[in-house]
């Protein structure tokens, strides 16, 4: 029997990320070759003149999965009924600003984006926010939609995971499907952790193979923390295809019982490996059998590993201060 199209809104569909994303969504790369798809494109008003020329696109490929493109600057037509909600729109850093100087301008976004979320969309919709600061983005938009469970939101660190496992496989000299177990621990910001003492390189420990310490330290985490700045200095823009590809990696994965590996995702966390409860954080994440999500245990972490992830989170209360306070939020 046919299924029925999985419903997904995404945000800033006409901007660079939402033209890379679209045409692998409808394609099938997210969901699977038989799942049907329906659109929901959803533009500020300025956006939906490009937005009408995406959607002519997307017409043109003729996907056999694309089932209906809504087009849409109305969020309670944009959220209606999705399954999926990608927030990828918002404010995009220029050179020389970090993500948190986007709070002001993009927070707000995300609080009448959650309570469309919470109005409109299924209850059992599932939120990937991709606009920065993406971590407490995401939480603005769940405290936004308390109809929607918590363990519906994600905010996306696949993108430092991808890049962390490419910068460790050029340096041994191995190709980028030998890395495994690499999580990205805490806020996407320079200051997040990607750690390489559990890192897997075939079956030996990453530090086994590099054993560089200086290098690891002093120049893989501070690289693929920066990567970022450095993709916006070399292209006069931030990532977009690479963005792009990690948000159908996350999406996917979390639809996939995990086989073996995690994945680096940012979820509510409840106190786990010491975290502090109540922050939009990124953490071990496993899909057991039934679809469900829950936070790989038992990784034992230095107390190096330790100190860069309690400086991350420490971040992560600083902006959800600053950011709940000028949004009169309660935490
Ligand atoms: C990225 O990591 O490339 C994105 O979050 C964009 C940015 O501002 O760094």
């Amino acid at each position: 029997m046919k299924k029925s199209p999985i419903r997904v809104a995404v945000t800033g569909a006409a901007g660079n990320i939402g033209y890379a994303l679209l045409f692998r969504i409808a394609s099938g790369a997210m969901f699977g070759p038989d799942q049907p798809v329906a659109l929901n494109l959803v533009e500020i008003e300025p956006g939906l003149a490009p937005l009408k020329g995406v959607a002519m696109e997307l017409d043109d490929c003729a996907f056999p999965l694309l089932t209906e493109i809504v087009q849409t600057a109305d969020l309670s037509v944009g959220f209606k009924d999705c399954d999926w909600a990608l927030l990828v729109g918002s404010v995009p850093r220029k050179q020389g600003m970090e993500r948190a100087d986007l709070l002001g301008i993009n927070g707000k976004v995300f609080v009448g984006q959650g309570k469309a979320i919470n109005d409109n969309a299924k209850s059992t919709c599932r939120v990937v926010v991709v606009g920065n600061p993406c971590n407490t983005n995401c939480l603005i938009a769940m405290k936004s939609a308390p109809d929607i469970p918590d363990e519906q939101f994600f905010a996306m660190t696949r993108l430092d995971e991808n890049r962390a496992k490419t910068q460790l496989a050029q340096k041994a000299g191995v190709p980028v499907s030998e890395i495994s177990e690499l999580c990205i621990w805490g806020n996407h910001s320079p200051t997040m952790f990607p750690d390489f003492f559990n890192t897997k390189i075939g079956r030996s420990k990453a530090t086994d193979v590099i054993t560089d310490d200086a290098w690891l330290k002093n120049t893989f985490v501070p690289d693929v923390g920066t990567r970022g700045a450095a993709i916006i200095a070399a292209r006069g823009a931030s990532s977009a295809a690479s963005a792009a590809n990690a948000v159908v990696d996350t999406v996917r994965d979390l639809c996939t019982p995990s086989r073996g590996d995690f994945h680096s995702v940012c979820v509510l966390s409840s106190g786990e490996y010491g975290t502090p409860a109540g922050i939009i954080t990124s953490l071990p994440i496993k899909v057991d059998a039934v679809g469900k999500w829950r936070v790989v245990e038992g990784i034992s972490l230095t107390d190096y590993a330790k100190e860069k992830i309690a400086a991350s989170n420490a971040e992560l209360l600083e902006e959800r201060k600053v950011a709940f306070g000028q949004l009169g939020l309660t935490i």
